[in-house]
């Protein structure tokens, strides 16, 4: 059915790039990028609930982020720990639900259990839910939920698109409506690859630290610009209607 984007997205997913060159740009070190980095996302975290976004989800460390130098790996495991030491209470209070998505098995213990007690502790908010991507890969989820569902019994002829979505990751939450890549790149780097099917990609020039609530309502007026066809005929308005 096609439609307009007249309303605001329902869930919005990020792409939250360009930390490492707004670093390199003030001659700071790597890491100072990703804390500025955090410090952004706090701040949209925020402009969303005001904007009652219901869902966002962002890329904070994915399957292939782990070819990294060693030094950053660790300074990126540190920051989410200290970032969800210092700012969890305070998203709790402003009913953000924390959710994780990605593969725990391989991470660090310490950072497992950080990201599960988040989990826990905001589990009874529902203003806006946050889905930290973590350790993620569009692929890996496709292949786990292919897995979860073959588990299950779920016989070969029986896995239709409806039941591998059941099994996907984000089951709880709708597709994205507007997934924003910041840094100016234009791809999709294996992030909800199943999820994004349908849609609408902005790009943005801004470094993530850079992006504000300003930077976000350009990408939601944007959005609201565009036709949502979903594979159906656009409304053209010189056609004219059935009788
Ligand atoms: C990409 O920028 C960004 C990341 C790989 C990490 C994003 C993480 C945050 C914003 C902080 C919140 C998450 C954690 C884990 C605490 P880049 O380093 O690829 O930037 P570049 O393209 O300019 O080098």
């Amino acid at each position: 059915m096609a439609s307009s984007a007249a309303s605001n997205p329902r869930h919005i997913a990020i792409v939250m790039d360009g930390n490492g060159r707004w670093a390199r740009k003030r001659l700071m070190p790597r890491g100072m990028g990703h804390k500025a980095g955090v410090d952004a996302l706090v701040k949209v975290v925020q402009a969303c609930a005001d904007r009652n976004v219901e869902f966002l989800t962002v890329f904070a460390f994915s399957s292939e982020n782990w070819k990294r130098p060693e030094e950053e790996v660790s300074g990126l495991m540190s920051l989410l720990l200290v970032a969800l030491s210092k700012h969890l209470v305070r998203l709790s209070a402003d009913g953000v639900r924390i959710r994780i998505a990605g593969d725990l098995a391989h991470v660090s213990p310490k950072v497992r259990d950080a990201l599960l007690d988040a989990e826990q502790k905001t589990a009874h908010n529902s203003r806006l839910t946050l889905t930290v991507a973590f350790n993620y890969g569009g692929r890996w989820d496709i292949v786990q939920a292919c897995q979860k569902a073959l588990r299950e019994g779920v016989a070969p002829e029986a896995l239709d698109e409806a039941t591998l979505a059941r099994h996907m990751a984000m089951a709880y939450a709708p597709d994205p409506d507007l997934l924003i890549r910041t840094g100016g790149e234009v791809r999709i780097s294996n992030f909800l690859l199943w999820q994004c099917a349908y849609a609408e990609l902005v790009f943005s020039d801004c470094l993530w630290p850079d992006f504000d609530a300003a930077q976000l309502d350009a990408c939601i007026a944007d959005y609201r610009r565009r036709e949502r066809r979903f594979g159906d005929v656009g409304a053209d308005p010189a056609e004219p209607l059935a009788s």
